[in-house]
């Protein structure tokens, strides 16, 4: 039996290199469930064209109860002769309902709209479970930040020394990231909440079908797409998804690359949990941070996705082009690794020691005070360069000497400046200069506890 969906004008099958050139049933069968959905929205919507009679459709929806139950179970599967998923299916619903009623399903639509709606169906799922792994990491992280609220830790850039931070300060950082990650989420899901379906080849249908009928019960919340050609051509939902899914990865991998940074010895912020890090197989005393370092590579890989993604799309001409076939694997790919990714970064997070002492004993040094002594400086009424200037010296002086600014004596400070009393001692304390940096957003223990109660809330709304 010949499945092909376009064999009339055809004088022979298809050559064989063709044949495996064409299919794509082994990656999109993934859609399967989504395109039976789709069969059921489109045969009610043929009812209701007076194009199949109750009695038909009522069959046809058994028939497509059938095939689904048997794609569920493995009983029926795609095979490479099987052009695409949704070629297949039409063959499963033809082996169970004979050729006449299966072949009444196809009329008024194309693969072309059909591909375009199971598409964004699929994507908006794994938005959504995406979202959930993303808030779990977020959780974790909050967790972390609560465990530790008064731990200072040397805040850095450039990596250099710059001035003390909470440690939970820090953490929350990387949840504000997320933030952001899980709004573009949800707001890329309003915007593909809007179906193909109805689209036809390119034009539409004659059969006067109903696509704002499918649109409702494939729950797409903004009805059908306003234009038919677009409806089957724009991808730009799986572009800005992909995109997504990178900048999702490259904020993971900005967590990872701390991570694998204060796991070192020489920082030793950090211990991993045994069941989240990696053994050598010669260097028995290694423990490798092998999630950070594989979410580290991922996000190049998410950022492929997305880069050769763009590249098939660009120049396109309207409507549907095969090249567009090409769209679904790299974002199948970038939902598959982080749906792996998530949860054992989360895991890893969860369980990390952290080491108070070291970060509290790091916190003072590389003069991370010298901001505070020349803001110090601006309350006695110094201005700021004079300020500047003479926090500088006071630094130059401890290089000299090999010691930290609170070691510096009275005497010292005085020969550096006439204003440098002995008050300046005041600031010269690492928690006393977070505790200072108490507006919104800042550091002080008062101002992170605002932010995390505030992040705490969108997490139980998100
Ligand atoms: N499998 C195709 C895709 O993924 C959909 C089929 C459209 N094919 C066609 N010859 N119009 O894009």
């Amino acid at each position: 039996q010949d499945v092909r969906l376009w064999g009339g004008r055809f004088a022979d099958g298809p050559a064989e290199a063709l044949a495996k050139l064409s299919a794509s049933v082994h990656f999109d069968w993934r859609l399967a469930p989504y395109d039976i959905a789709g069969s059921r929205a489109h045969a009610r919507v043929l009812r209701k064209a007076g194009l199949l009679t109750e009695d038909e459709l009522a069959s046809m929806l058994e028939g497509l109860d059938r095939l689904e139950a048997d794609v569920a179970s493995g009983a029926f599967t795609g095979t490479v002769a099987d052009e695409d998923v949704h070629t297949a299916l039409e063959r499963g619903l033809l082996e169970r309902l004979g050729p006449e009623l299966g072949g009444k399903l196809r009329a008024g639509r194309s693969r072309n709209d059909q591909v375009a709606t199971l598409f964004r169906m699929y994507l908006r799922d794994h938005a959504r479970i995406i979202g959930g792994l993303i808030a779990d990491l977020q959780e974790a992280l909050v967790g972390l930040a609560e465990a530790h609220p008064d731990v200072a830790m040397p805040g850095r850039t450039h990596l250099q020394h710059a001035q003390p931070v909470l440690f939970a300060h820090h953490v929350l950082a990387h949840v504000q990231a997320l933030s952001r990650d899980a709004e573009r989420l949800r707001q890329w899901d309003e915007r593909t909440a809007v179906s193909p379906y109805g689209s036809g080849a390119l034009a539409g249908s004659s059969l006067g079908l109903d696509p704002e009928a499918v649109a409702a019960d494939l729950g797409f919340e903004h009805g059908s797409a306003a234009n038919s050609i677009d409806g089957t051509a724009a991808r730009d939902f799986v572009a800005e998804f992909a995109f997504i899914t990178a900048m999702i990865g490259v904020d993971l991998s900005r967590i990872a690359e701390e991570v694998i940074i204060w796991n070192t010895k020489e920082f030793s912020f950090v211990t991993l949990h045994d069941a989240f890090s990696t053994g050598s197989s010669i260097m028995p005393q290694k423990k490798n941070p092998d999630i950070a370092e594989l979410a580290r590579g991922k996000s190049g890989r998410l950022i492929g996705n997305l880069t050769g993604l763009l590249a098939t799309l660009k120049a396109l001409p309207l409507a549907y082009n095969r090249d567009l076939q090409e769209d679904k694997e790299p974002v199948f790919d970038s939902c598959d690794q982080l749906e792996v990714l998530l949860p054992a970064f989360t895991g890893m997070m969860a369980t990390l020691t952290v080491h108070r002492e070291r970060l509290e004993e790091l916190a003072p040094a590389g003069f991370s005070l010298a901001t505070d002594v020349a803001e110090w400086l601006v309350k006695q009424g110094v201005p700021f360069r004079v300020a500047h200037e003479v926090a500088g010296a006071c630094v130059k002086e401890c290089e000299a000497r090999g010691i930290e600014l609170d070691e510096l004596t009275d005497e010292q400070f005085a020969a550096i400046s006439p204003h440098l009393t002995p008050e300046v001692r005041s600031v010269l304390h690492v928690h006393g200069a977070i505790a200072s940096r108490s507006g919104r957003g800042g550091t002080a223990p008062s101002a992170v506890a605002v932010q995390l109660q505030e992040v705490k809330g969108d997490l139980e709304v998100q």
